[in-house]
């Protein structure tokens, strides 16, 4: 039986952290679905991504460990999901550690280590102290 895995996020400004989460989750299985998180739910969230849905989308279709990738529009649609996809395992990072065991009623929850010294915020906190050193070069 092959056996599907699921995990969501939002992935902008792909980075190493999220290719080895995709990697990890992808090996636990032989098929691995992604929740997209939406641009209208992370708005929700007060969490702007820098590339939009779509943009986000492409570039995780386009990772060989990404099987397919669907929109993640609430909080409250993992348990249709993994219904839906037939998932036997749900992953996330494990600074979601607990979050979610009440989903291990529909498919086994699983979270592993996050990639140390890498996020997205982290990644725009870098890239605007750039900008504003070369600003402040040109003034
Ligand atoms: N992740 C990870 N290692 C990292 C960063 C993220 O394993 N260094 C995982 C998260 O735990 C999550 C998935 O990647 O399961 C998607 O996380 P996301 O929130 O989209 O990425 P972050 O880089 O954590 O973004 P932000 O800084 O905006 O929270």
């Amino acid at each position: 039986m092959k056996k599907t895995v699921i995990t969501y996020g939002t992935f902008d400004i792909l980075h190493v952290g999220h290719i080895n989460l995709l990697r990890r989750a992808r090996e636990l299985g032989d098929r691995l679905v992604v929740g997209l998180s939406s641009d209208e739910f992370n708005q929700g969230k007060h969490k702007s991504s820098l590339l939009n849905y779509e943009n986000r989308k492409a570039v995780l279709e386009s990772i060989r460990w990404v099987d397919e990738v669907f929109p993640e529009h609430n909080w409250e649609q993992k348990i249709g999901d993994i219904k839906k996809y037939g998932a036997d395992i749900f992953v996330m990072g494990h600074d979601w550690e607990g979050k979610f065991d009440f989903l291990s009623e529909f498919c086994r929850v699983h979270y592993l280590p996050r990639t140390e010294d890498i996020s997205t915020t982290e990644i725009k906190r870098s890239l605007s102290v750039v900008v504003k050193d070369a600003a402040n070069e040109r003034s």
